[in-house]
């Protein structure tokens, strides 16, 4: 028997080995294992939290076409005197009857000299700013001779002045008037007034208001910040229009692309399918106006350098609510539409579709190479659809690659079950969808080492890890999330010969608006921010290398030992080698990385490292980059480096070539 003390310093030492023991990675930088596909690192967009209408699309007027179930939802009226025993100095009345895609519009009537006035709140009030100016714009006509003076102010949440414009519509036809304001002050809960004053009627539809700093200044655009955030992460590809939403409740509120396209006065509003889908969060305000369209998400994949990757209905509506199938003699339209997609992105401008995406000012294709078909379906009616979809799509054009869906789970019945048709099929790519705590993104890191060399591409279509649990408004983008799901995606770098794709999601939430947690970037009206979640798919995909390398601790996967998680690319674009390297211990790791092959690096680079010692720890908009990258220089010999990985940390080491 061992003297006690003895036994206390063969466990010490045994522990300190084992810890302390420095692990040494082998990166051969001649052995080229595969392709990394140009697309591998993209973004999910949904029109979710009020990422479209509120958020990305940058109108500040909620309900601009008094279209909403409610015809006068976000709006307010004033009279000049609320207490007044006399009539009332006006009323609005909505006026149904117009054309199907914008059947109504406010008729203004106003009954005394001393002012009316109809208010709008924006999307959980309006955000402006000091000096910015706003463009303001409404369609009008005055039936009869006698008609208001008409003066747009935006107030403040004190009800002042903070900026001021008038027009002076004409004229019993429909016309456009436009005026600049510029804001005085700072708001973020402001609204904008709309006063009649004098006697008279006006009508008024599609009331605008945006900011003159859109991306790229341009008119119907998009909030600058947000789109600055996207084009950051250098996206592979943006995946649109969702997520449920491509779906709808039933059929009817499907999305349905040639309902976004055209003039934005044509554009039919919907419901939004968030508006009612959670009791604990609802969202009756949340519809679709569709100004930001078709035409602006293939506009925008193009401005920041992501394939468009459109998904489209295929006839089957959310199998979470009504399950509403569309016949498989029916599915005609669903089909043209898939087809039509496919001339209105790449046709000739002498074709019907092709026409509209001219004259909506894109005269060159869009290049569209992929189409998802179905977003979460499953079961075999899924399949059914699948094969008369694919077979129409390729016969129109069998160089687009189709997106399929393996359903809502990673496992399980209806996973085992799509995956294996799916594969029968030799369907192209594949989308699955993880949504799952912490510990199963770190566990599933090797998910997909031994997936099927000749089988279909992966999709990694949507993931997120969820710090309670799926759907629980209590989750947080934590850095115990993001962490993990760096960990997670080392597994998929290093099976880029199968992972083609791969997407975050959802990507925004309105901080007052939100459904849905945790997503990618946060914003208010005035602000965003970037999550640790974002950062770290921000950094994976900047640094997405041309070509997968292996990286090899005593010849295995770096994929959880010593909680150390690892991948590494090479990039043949800028001449570097890049590692990741995720450390999920509490205490710093140290080791040497090897540069084997023939190879040579210059004496320096850098690293790039992600880390906090709270798992709990969140970005927000008062610290919003609490969590965010830090470079440090490192130095190399002779081909071989030290490292020191910081506790809970995620680093990317970025090596030159000579
Ligand atoms: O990302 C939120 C939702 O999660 C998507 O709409 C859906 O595809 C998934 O269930």
């Amino acid at each position: 028997m061992l003297p006690r003390i003895l036994i206390v310093f063969v466990i010490c030492t045994a522990t300190i080995g084992i810890f302390a023991q420095p692990m040494t990675l082998t990166i051969n930088t001649d052995q080229i294992k595969s392709d990394v596909q140009p697309t591998m690192w993209g973004i999910f967009f949904e029109d979710i939290n009020f990422a479209a209408d509120g958020g990305l699309y940058a109108e500040l007027i909620k309900n601009r076409s008094f279209e909403f179930s409610k015809p006068l939802m976000g709006w307010k009226e004033f009279g000049a005197d609320p207490y007044a025993t006399t009539s009332k100095a006006g009323t609005t009345n909505i006026i149904s009857g117009g054309d199907d895609s914008n059947p109504r519009y406010a008729e203004i009537i106003t009954n005394r000299t001393d002012g009316y006035a109809l208010s709008n709140e924006g999307f959980r009030g309006i955000g402006v700013k000091k000096d910015m100016e706003y463009n303001f714009s409404v369609l009008a006509k005055c039936p009869q001779q006698s008609h208001p003076k008409f003066k747009i102010q935006l107030v403040d949440s004190n009800e002042a002045v903070i900026g001021e414009t008038t027009i002076d519509p004409s004229g019993d036809t429909w016309k456009p008037y436009k005026a600049i304001i510029r804001a005085t002050h700072t708001e973020a809960k402001a609204s904008l007034k709309l006063l009649f004053e004098g006697i008279g009627v006006v009508d008024i539809d599609l009331v605008s208001l945006f900011p003159s700093d859109t991306w790229k200044k341009r008119p119907n655009g998009m909030r600058a910040d947000l789109v600055q955030l996207l084009a950051d992460m250098k996206p592979g590809f943006m995946r649109f229009p969702g997520g449920c939403i491509v779906e709808g409740r039933e059929l009817a509120t499907r999305y349905q692309w040639k309902k976004t396209v055209g003039t934005v006065e044509k554009r039919k509003l919907s419901i939004n399918r968030w508006n009612t889908e959670f009791t604990h969060r609802p969202a009756p305000d949340y519809f679709q106006s569709f100004g930001l369209g078709f035409f602006e998400y293939f506009q925008l994949s193009e401005d920041i350098g992501a394939e468009p990757l459109p998904i489209l209905s295929c006839g089957m509506a959310c199998q979470f609510n009504t399950g509403e199938l569309a016949p498989i003699d029916e599915l005609d339209p669903y089909i043209q539409d898939a087809l039509d997609l496919i001339e209105f992105a790449n046709g000739p401008v002498t074709s019907a579709w092709g026409k509209v995406r001219k004259e909506m000012g894109h005269e060159a294709p869009f290049n569209l190479k992929y189409i998802g078909v179905g977003n979460e379906q499953w079961g075999p009616q899924y399949i059914e659809r699948y094969k008369v979809f694919s077979s129409a799509i390729k016969a129109k054009d069998p160089s687009i690659k189709i997106v399929s869906s393996a359903g809502p789970f990673p496992e399980g019945e209806l996973f085992d079950y799509a995956s294996s048709e799916l594969a029968q099929l030799h369907t192209d790519i594949v989308d699955e969808h993880y949504y799952n705590k912490p510990e199963w993104f770190f566990k599933n890191s090797s998910r997909y080492d031994n997936y099927d060399r000749n089988g279909p591409k992966i999709f990694a279509g949507e993931y997120a890890a969820q710090s309670v649990g799926t759907v629980n408004p209590a989750n947080k983008n934590n850095w115990d999330c993001a962490l993990s799901e760096a960990a997670f995606m080392t597994g998929l770098e290093r099976n880029a010969d199968v992972v083609y794709m791969a997407s975050y999601a959802p990507l925004f939430a309105h901080a007052e608006g939100w459904q849905w947690t945790p997503d990618l970037i946060w914003f208010d009206n005035l602000n965003s921010y970037g999550t640790p979640n974002y950062y770290v798919q921000k950094l994976f995909s900047n640094f997405k290398g041309t070509n997968l390398l292996s990286v090899l601790d005593n010849n295995e996967n770096v994929s959880g030992q010593k909680g150390i998680y690892a991948s590494a690319v090479l990039d043949k674009s800028s001449n570097k080698v890049i590692m990741k390297i995720v450390n999920n211990n509490a205490t710093k790791q140290t080791g040497e990385l090897k540069l084997d092959g023939k190879k040579k690096f210059k004496p320096t680079g850098k690293v790039i490292t992600l880390s906090s010692d709270n798992g709990d720890d969140v970005n927000s908009f008062e610290t919003p980059r609490f969590i965010a990258p830090k470079d440090n220089s490192l130095a190399l010999k002779s081909n071989r480096m030290g490292f020191e990985l910081q506790p809970k940390s995620f680093s990317v080491y970025v090596l030159d070539l000579q």
